[in-house]
């Protein structure tokens, strides 16, 4: 085992990396990543107000991390990086677990798979191809509702922030009318870091006000979930809410709390991410009139546009893990209880992997992007998010002849679940 001493990122790659802001700027925490990458791919983050953590910023790396479900767990400290304040109150708050919401996420082995297994049937392709007819007719209305507009519109406003909604909330079984709860919701639990998306819609919060803002998010959130499983044990459906809320694990039905939890992780990961990618798509698309014409006029091109849309974006920036054991990656030690950030947004950028990682390439082959994760934990929605965006781009192709920027897109200031925010496009339709 190598015994050199640790390898400590300058303070401000590191004040860059857990910086929320950092991210919605986007090409200073790219260029820091790239550094890290070359420099200490396996970096100790040691940052005012957090725990130390490693910075894993390689493709390799991540991988490895990242499949290694026995040595990395989920379930020991938070899987997603906070301050110490925000880790303290979530302590105090649930009774000892780093974990605001219980979700597939924060579990491991056996539990993990237990629990996975309830609805992974659903969110395989054969039951999808299932729901393709339904899935189209959501794009369609939302094509509509964008050639409603004129011809300029934003696009995250008009489109690609509904859609994935409505779909996830139509295979949940949440009534449509709920949607717009379920979208402000979300994205007070995602988006507490960033002043438009927050509750207090402000950019003086503490750590404490944030946190309190997402936990009320939370507790909003199962509220109407319980509600929801109330009403499907009474009158089952064919939906997820009915098997979640109905779901039996070793002749036991499952706790409110990990019901809750799961109905938050369904709904919450099932849509913000997918809207990400799809504006990052459209705005890629509005930057590049002959990639958008090719990709009109041979739609086989359009898996290599989902793919590449995933990665550029990178909706879900980070994950975190705990080490179970002494163990080391790339040449570094680390010991047992170390806290390792998964730097998906530098995965997708490594010029090991992806040459010209910047460049917006849809037929960029092979795409072994790292947006969806790897090993046992990896994106149970994958499958769908690509069936979604797949069918809105094959509608919106159809009805459109170009598009371009209307003015200059925003990222969201997180580090955890980014992407656009706004997307301003002028387009002529067919
Ligand atoms: C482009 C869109 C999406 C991206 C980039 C994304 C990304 C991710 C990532 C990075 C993880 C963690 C993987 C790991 O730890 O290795 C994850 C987990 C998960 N995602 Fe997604 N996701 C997307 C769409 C969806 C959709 C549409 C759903 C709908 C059900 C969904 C549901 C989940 C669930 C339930 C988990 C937890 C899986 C587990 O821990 O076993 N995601 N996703």
């Amino acid at each position: 085992m190598a015994t050199i001493a640790p390898a400590v990122l300058p303070p401000e790659i590191a004040a860059a990396i857990v910086n929320p802001v950092a991210y919605g700027e986007w090409n200073g925490i790219k260029q820091k990543f790239r550094w890290a990458r070359d420099n200490m791919p396996v970096g100790l983050v040691q940052a005012e107000g957090y725990m130390p953590f490693w910075a894993i910023t390689r493709h390799e790396d991540i991988m490895t991390v990242s499949k290694d479900n026995a040595r990395f767990l989920n379930a020991p400290k938070s899987v997603v990086l906070g301050p110490v304040a925000v880790q303290m109150l979530t302590h105090m708050i649930t009774g000892g677990s780093p974990h605001l919401v219980r979700s597939l996420v924060t579990m491991d082995a056996p539990e993990h798979m237990d629990y996975r297994k309830l609805t992974q049937s659903w969110f395989m392709p054969k039951n999808l191809a299932g729901l393709e007819g339904k899935i189209r007719g959501i794009a369609r209305a939302s094509v509509d509702a964008m050639l409603a507009t004129g011809g300029q519109c934003d696009f995250v406003h008009q489109v690609s922030a509904l859609y994935p909604l409505h779909v996830v909330m139509q295979i949940l079984g949440v009534p449509h009318g709920d949607e717009p709860l379920m979208l402000k919701l979300t994205q007070e639990m995602f988006g507490g870091e960033d002043p438009d998306l927050n509750r207090a819609r402000s950019v003086e919060l503490t750590p404490e006000q944030v946190t309190q803002f997402v936990i009320e998010a939370v507790r909003d959130f199962e509220g109407y979930f319980m509600k929801l499983a109330a009403d499907r044990r009474a009158d089952p459906k064919d939906d997820v809410a009915t098997v979640i809320a109905n779901a039996v694990i070793d002749g036991e039905p499952i706790s409110d709390r990990n019901a809750a939890g799961y109905y938050i992780i369904v709904a919450a990961a099932g849509h913000d991410t997918t809207s990400a990618s799809t504006a990052g798509a459209m705005w890629a698309l509005a930057k590049d009139p002959e990639q958008f014409a090719r990709i009109k006029a041979d739609r086989s091109l359009l898996p290599g546009l989902i793919e590449e849309a995933i990665r550029w974006t990178t909706p879900v920036q980070h994950f975190m893990r705990t080490a179970a054991e002494d163990c080391e990656i790339g040449g570094q030690r680390i010991a047992k209880d170390d806290w390792l950030m998964l730097c998906y947004v530098s995965g997708n950028h490594d010029e090991r992997v992806f040459p010209d990682p910047d460049r917006f390439d849809a037929s960029r082959g092979p795409n072994r992007h790292v947006a969806f994760g790897a090993g046992v934990h990896q994106c149970l929605g994958l499958h769908l998010a690509r069936l979604e965006m797949r069918i809105l781009f094959d509608e919106l192709l159809d009805r459109i002849d170009s598009v371009e920027l209307a003015g200059t897109p925003q990222r969201a200031s997180s580090t955890f679940v980014g992407g656009p925010k706004t997307l301003p496009i002028r387009f002529v339709p067919s």
